[in-house]
């Protein structure tokens, strides 16, 4: 029956840990996944959200189905965490919110949402380089993708005039993603000024923004910094839409928390909205699990436990900043005859290292280094322990 089915191949980024995983060499370094490690390279449960878990255990709830659009409690308060209680989305009762299989299924939702409702084309343009999911979510979704300008090899930096150039000249009320903080693959953000002038071309254009928020806290190690742009937006009137995940600053990954928000017009538009939203998820996933939405409502809920999370999400934050000092100070160290400043100036997950794909390739099989062939090094993988041999890895095939 299958015989005419051809070989895939691998994902560009869940692969590399496949790869990973099948090398025996007992010092192998992963750098593929965005997936924070502690120091001693090990996944990390946040003690805040060990001390959701033990609550709910305690709790003894039941396992009934939540509702198609989720566990209110939870939805309710990642609104708040991203717009923040005073939002007039909240206040004015315009925001529809439904929780999501992590941030690819919010994703998906808002792309099936607008390949049927968006009344102005289905080509959303995403940011050249962007997250590499991002392409095949919307594709499968039924919409166009097409690309914008944002990072500028050369400089290292954000390309801020190809930015807004690209807005302001593709197609009136065309849908863009954004990426509400720490850029992923590049590190590299635009500075509030540089967000106002993004906005600005964009109201002129009429452009539809579409914010993916992977990060909210990674940034800056602040979570209302890391909104900036999303509340920028809110407040100089535009309609949005967002899609949240819970994987990185709750580490909750497998547990795919996640929501996908709408900035309507009207309290009426918003039931409208909703009831289209939950014709998109029942065939979908019928309802999403309530298990880690649950540890994060728990979380989000307390004040003393949320100031706590807080806390840790900073932690995560400055470890990976102290690695960035590190891994770069190896390389100096070496007499490396390249840059490396931009190891440092990247912010969030990644550094976006400027490795060719052959070095890539050559870090792999020579030196049992994984990182996607983009050159992006996930920074999370680094430890006090796996830096100067990664710093000498790199050296090697570099120079
Ligand atoms: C990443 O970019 O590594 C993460 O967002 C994980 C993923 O699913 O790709």
């Amino acid at each position: 029956v299958f015989a005419k089915v051809t070989q895939g191949p691998p994902d560009a980024i869940l692969g590399i840990t496949e790869a990973f995983k099948t090398d025996s060499f007992a010092e192998k370094i992963n750098l593929g996944v965005g997936a924070y490690r502690d120091d001693a390279g090990k996944p990390y449960v946040l003690p805040s959200v060990k001390e959701a878990e033990l609550r709910l255990v305690q709790q003894m709830l039941d396992k009934e189905y939540a509702g198609i659009t989720g566990v209110p409690a939870f939805t309710k308060l990642a609104a708040t965490l991203a717009y923040s209680p005073e939002s007039k989305a909240i206040t004015e009762d315009r925001l529809m919110i439904t929780q999501s299989i992590s941030g690819t299924g919010a994703l998906r939702i808002g792309g099936e949402f607008l390949a049927r409702w968006y009344p102005h084309g289905k080509t959303i343009y995403v940011p050249s380089p962007t997250w590499a999911n991002h392409g095949a979510v919307f594709r499968d979704s039924g919409l166009e993708v097409k690309s914008y300008r944002y990072y500028d090899q050369k400089t290292i930096s954000l390309d801020i005039d190809g930015l807004l150039d690209d807005l302001s000249s593709i197609p009136k009320k065309s849908m863009v993603l954004l990426h509400a903080c720490a850029h992923n693959p590049t590190g590299v953000d635009p500075t509030p000024d540089q967000w106002k002038m993004i906005a600005e071309v964009m109201k002129k254009n009429e452009l539809f923004p579409f914010f993916d928020m992977a990060y909210q806290g990674f940034a800056s190690g602040d979570a209302d910094k890391d909104a900036f742009a999303l509340r920028y937006f809110v407040e100089q009137d535009f309609e949005l839409v967002l899609a949240q995940s819970f994987a990185k600053n709750m580490g909750l990954y497998g547990e795919r928390v996640g929501a996908f928000s709408l900035v309507t017009a009207s309290p009426e538009e918003k039931k409208r909205v909703d009831s289209q939203i939950k014709i998109v998820v029942r065939p979908l996933y019928s309802n999403p699990p309530v298990h880690g939405a649950r540890i994060a409502s728990e979380i989000m809920g307390d004040e003393k436990l949320n100031a706590q999370w807080l806390g840790e999400v900073k932690g995560m934050a400055d470890r990976i900043i102290a690695m960035r000092s590190l891994l770069r100070e190896n390389l100096e160290k070496l007499g490396s005859s390249r840059s490396w400043t931009h190891i440092t100036s990247q912010i969030g997950m990644f550094c976006y290292s400027g490795l060719t794909p052959e070095q890539v390739d050559d870090l792999r099989f020579k030196h049992s280094v994984y990182l996607t062939r983009d050159g992006r090094i996930s920074m999370a993988g680094v430890t006090t322990k796996n830096v100067t041999r990664l710093a000498e890895s790199i050296y090697a095939v570099t120079e």
